[in-house]
């Protein structure tokens, strides 16, 4: 394969993931963030998550070293010049993403193949902010990444054949199922996941139940792993605030609307779990308190 050393840009909560796995599949990896503080928080996670593997006897205190070798932080794009794969992880805002793919053409050799792990945008769009389009995808992982089973690897009309194929058996070496997924806003998942998540706000909003309520009907009726509002915080309110922006701005269908009250907890900075308050206080992070919105 000729995919032999993976560049991540980001690491929060996905990046961070994206980097471990890549990592422990034994690629040798650096991720890319833009303050030291934010190589280190993220570096700890992994070391935290590898750690539990090793508690859990999934993985032996050797086999974490070597991991944790083969994986670097850096706060320098130029430390991304010389990789075979550069995925993407950074905020969910096209600007942002299309600056740094720009600088990111400028540095890497035309064999370097890039890939987004965005929500919702569109990969085109993206991807017309370098010269190799049709060495573009998308490759969209799933929150948390060591844990979910799934990788969409998404094509342009403008990916090249070869690269889509050597990108979708990159995602099975990960040890994920890749699905094959068109440049369609949302993709698979999103598509179907996203107005189910605001549908869940806009029932909050007219009180049709509480919070608690809405979590444990679709923990308890449905056997959902987590309730609605559990997953949004999970995936962050302020990305699913710009996802639900893009989807709406995309098809212009009222069920991909922000609902007013998920505008106001990211305003107020309630961004989820990462920010200890969303529609739970993770003041303890082992009993969620529900929180009064
Ligand atoms: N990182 C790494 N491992 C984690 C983890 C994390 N953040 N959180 C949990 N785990 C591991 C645990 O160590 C545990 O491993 P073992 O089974 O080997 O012991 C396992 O996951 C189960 O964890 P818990 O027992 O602590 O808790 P749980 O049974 O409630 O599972 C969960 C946690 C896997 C997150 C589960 O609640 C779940 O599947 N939730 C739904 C997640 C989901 O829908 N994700 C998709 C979000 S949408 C998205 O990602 C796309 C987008 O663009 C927004
Ligand atoms: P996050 O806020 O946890 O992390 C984003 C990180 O990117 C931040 O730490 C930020 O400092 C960093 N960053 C911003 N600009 C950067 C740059 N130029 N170079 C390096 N780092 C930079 O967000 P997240 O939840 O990890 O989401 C990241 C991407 O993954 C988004 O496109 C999001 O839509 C997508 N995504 C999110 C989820 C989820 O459940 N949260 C699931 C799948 C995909």
């Amino acid at each position: 394969m000729a995919i032999q050393k993976v560049g991540v840009v980001g690491c929060g909560l996905m990046g961070s993931g994206i980097a471990q796995v890549c990592a422990a599949a034994g690629f040798p990896t650096v991720v890319r963030e833009v303050s030291g503080e934010l190589v280190d928080k993220g570096l700890k996670g992994i070391e935290k998550n590898l750690s539990r593997l090793v508690e859990k006897g999934t993985i032996t205190e050797v086999t974490k070293g070597e991991i944790r070798g083969r994986l670097k932080g850096t706060t320098s794009i130029e430390d991304l010049m010389n990789f075979d794969l550069i995925i993407e992880a950074i905020v969910e805002q096209l600007p942002a993403k299309r600056e740094l793919f720009a600088a990111l053409d400028k540095i890497c050799p035309p064999s370097t193949i890039f890939a987004s792990n965005t929500s919702s945008l569109t990969i085109t769009e993206i991807a017309t902010a370098t010269k190799r389009p049709q060495r573009f995808v998308g490759l969209h992982f799933f929150n948390p990444v060591p844990v979910m089973k799934l990788v969409e690897v998404v094509r342009t009309i403008a990916t090249d054949d070869a690269v889509y194929e050597e990108v979708a058996a990159f995602g099975a070496k990960l040890g994920k199922t890749a699905v094959r997924a068109k440049d369609s806003t949302g993709f698979i998942v999103n598509r179907l996941l996203v107005t189910y998540l605001l549908d869940a706000i806009r029932a909050l909003e007219e009180g049709v139940g509480s919070i608690e309520d809405i979590d444990n009907s679709m923990k308890l009726g449905c056997g959902h792993p987590m309730g609605p509002l559990t997953l949004l915080d999970f995936v962050g309110l302020d990305t699913t605030y710009y996802i639900s922006q893009i989807m709406f701005d995309e098809f212009k269908e009222k069920r991909f609307a922000a609902p007013p009250l998920l505008k106001r907890m990211v305003l107020a900075g309630w961004n989820g779990r990462k920010s200890g308050r969303g529609f739970y206080d993770y003041a303890d992070p082992q009993k969620p308190k529900a929180m009064k919105c």
